[in-house]
């Protein structure tokens, strides 16, 4: 397993649509999972996408624990490793969240995100997983599937008069505290 360097946002591979799996139990697989997920820790992320790390194939890890100090009034999320997964939207309700990501580091912004949605995929091994989660969880997969197709939350906002720095938006938290990856 290594640590991997975060891309930050500036780099095409981040605005480029990540390739499916084609090929489940390998061990190049494996060790991708695996550094993501030691990446992730590392920066106490909720998720991570193979996008950031610079591999541009459709894997995203994410999940959050009772332990997880940065998320201390989050819903529990499993660990999930989820790979080319399709994210459908539950009817057309939406709900602004402030969210934060490791490759765009010290902001944060307003984002409107689908309140329910269902989604579906393959782990590792080439289970299927197919949920409908609403909430955090829900945001989480949005933010993170999206690093798949190639959009950053920046582009997702509708409101550009709510993004800014996190120190100065939120000087009462460490920096650290609401990034979603
Ligand atoms: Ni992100």
């Amino acid at each position: 397993m290594a640590l991997h360097s975060i891309l930050k946002m500036g780099e095409p591979g981040l605005l480029a649509r990540a390739e499916p799996v084609t090929a489940f139990n390998t061990p190049e697989l494996e060790l991708l999972v695996a550094d993501l997920w030691e990446t992730m820790h590392s920066r106490s992320g909720a998720g991570l996408a193979a996008p950031q790390i610079g591999v541009p194939l459709q894997v995203v890890v994410f999940g959050t624990g009772m332990l997880n100090p940065r998320y201390p009034e989050a819903e529990i999320v499993p660990p999930t490793v989820l790979i080319n997964p399709t994210v459908t939207p539950m009817g057309a309700t939406m709900e602004d969240g402030w969210e934060g990501c490791l490759s765009v580091p010290g902001l944060r912004g307003l984002v409107p995100r689908y309140a329910q949605v269902r989604y579906q995929g393959f782990d590792q091994h080439g289970d299927s997983i197919a949920r409908t989660v609403d909430g955090f969880h829900a945001r989480l997969v949005q933010h993170e599937c999206d690093h798949l197709w190639g959009f950053l939350y920046p582009m997702r906002m509708k409101d550009m008069a709510q993004f800014g720095f996190v120190d100065t938006l939120f000087p009462q938290i460490a920096d650290a505290e609401t990034d979603i990856d």
